[in-house]
């Protein structure tokens, strides 16, 4: 390390400062600049030997990047198909959601394949992760455990070890010993966090970083550190539910449409590999109004959900909206296209949307779904327990085309739906047989689409 220059930096967006200032130029917060010791110099992260120059694309080895399970498939689908030696993972989530836990059975799982594995903790004692890896089967010889916060010291040990997959739990309890702030601090983060990717590329070692998530759910320390590093997934899940969501943020090495999902139990987290029947657990049995199932993407995977709205008339002034899983202004547009397109009062009416399981839906392809949820509600008309309806919702009342219609239909009839309301199509596909069962029926105005389900 050569030359150090101080300065302050913001605790909340990271914002560099050559001078103390009580507000933050960039997020706006008060009081948040603290004051730190940052590194300038030569110190620079290289891919490529000393002598590396600028080389023609063509010439570049175009070998694909070989990758390693981690032993768990829905880990490997969120990274992209595996590990990529050399990569750096940053693994977030809550207090207690389970990252010590999936990162423990990795290195379990790697290990019993025969690749050392070096767990070091910041957090915990070697005993108490015995403790954990015994809960979780993973006694392997080949996995090294190692309580250390120095990351100097770590790197050494990383020498003599010299495992094939690192774990760092976590991030905000590393410090590099030549930096003056304390560990957590912004500057002591990223320097930790350009540390370890720069051992993880020179030894090509894959490392897995945990990082601590502030109470606004972003990664703590800097948003910087998530561009450091190869790929950042979030793990999610409701405290008092048993399974978590794998969620891709980033990834420099496949797409971060996917999502892996896990249940928690004693012996660790499971994986589900039929997530749709999961989620639809009880779901036969009900014979409610206000719910409806809709095949949702995931990724390149369908996933059906159920949709449940309550709409009841209001004891107060203004009505209130609450949604979990969907977007709330979303909702607000969908009630007022109900209103106007079918008639529905729902003005003076309190509305909650709910998605079962704590799964969190982004795609417009779910309006139709909570649409007819909240007609169902509303009329006190139970939509069939066989049925289940997909389509992106316009102003004007119409029902837009969602995209891979026949992945959602093929997922619904494999679960043993019966009918499914979709939107118009120009041009029908030929028949595969893989939607055998199942009444496909297609609706292009939100009214068609009422009467279909409803009549
Ligand atoms: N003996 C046990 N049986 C079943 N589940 C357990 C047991 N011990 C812990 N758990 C589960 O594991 C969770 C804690 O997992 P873990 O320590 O991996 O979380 P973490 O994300 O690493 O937390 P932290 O942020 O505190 O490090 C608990 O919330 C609990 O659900
Ligand atoms: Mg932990």
């Amino acid at each position: 390390m050569s030359a150090k220059k101080a300065g302050f930096h913001c605790s909340d967006c990271g914002h560099f400062a050559p001078r103390w200032m009580g507000r933050c130029a960039g997020c706006g917060q008060w009081n948040t600049y603290v004051e730190e010791i940052i590194n300038t110099g030569p110190d620079k992260l290289r891919f490529g030997g000393a002598g590396e120059r600028p080389v023609p694309v063509t010439e570049v080895s175009a070998t694909e990047e070989e990758r390693r399970s981690t032993g768990m498939p829905e880990l490997d689908r969120v990274l992209g198909g595996g590990l990529v030696p050399g990569s750096l993972v940053l693994l977030g989530g809550d207090p207690g959601i389970g990252k010590s836990t999936l990162l423990l059975q990795v290195a379990g799982a790697v290990s019993a394949a025969g690749q050392r594995v070096l767990y070091v903790s910041g957090e915990e004692s070697t005993r108490q992760i015995r403790m954990r890896a015994e809960r979780l089967g993973a006694l392997n010889p080949e996995l090294y455990l190692y309580a250390e916060t120095d990351l100097d010291v770590v790197k050494e040990q990383v020498g003599k070890v010299s495992p094939e997959l690192m774990v760092t739990d976590s991030i905000q309890t590393m410090y590099g010993p030549d930096l003056s702030s304390s560990p957590g601090s912004v500057s002591q983060v990223r320097e930790c966090t350009a540390r370890l990717m720069r051992l993880a590329k020179e030894c090509s070692i894959s490392v897995f970083v945990v990082g601590h998530v502030t109470k606004e759910g972003m990664i703590a320390g800097p948003r910087v550190m998530e561009h450091m590093v190869d790929v950042v997934l979030y793990f999610e899940g409701e405290r008092h539910q048993s399974f978590r969501i794998l969620r891709g943020v980033k990834n420099r090495y496949g797409s971060t449409n996917e999502i892996g999902i896990f249940e928690m139990s004693g012996a660790g987290l499971r994986e589900v590999p039929n997530p749709s029947s999961f989620f639809l657990m009880d779901y036969a049995v009900r014979d409610a109004a206000g719910s409806a199932v809709v095949p949702t993407m995931e990724g390149t995977r369908p996933l059906l959900v159920e949709v449940q709205a309550l709409v009841s008339p209001t004891s107060l002034g203004v009505p209130r909206r609450m949604t979990t899983g969907v977007d709330h202004n979303r909702v607000a547009l969908i009630m007022a296209v109900l209103e106007k397109r079918l008639g529905l009062m729902l003005g003076n009416c309190d509305a909650y949307v709910n998605v079962v399981g704590g799964v969190r839906i982004d795609e417009p392809a779910v309006d139709l779904g909570i649409a007819m949820a909240l007609a169902s509600s509303f009329r006190e008309r139970v939509i069939d327990g066989q049925t289940v309806v997909v389509g992106e919702l316009g102003l004007t009342g119409e029902i837009r085309p969602v995209a891979a219609v026949e992945k959602r239909l093929h997922e619904a009839a494999r679960l043993g739906f019966r009918r499914c309301v979709i939107p118009g199509r120009k041009d029908r596909p030929v028949d595969d047989g893989l939607t055998a069962g199942l009444t496909i029926m297609e609706a292009s105005t939100l009214a068609e689409a009422f009467d279909l389900i409803f009549s």
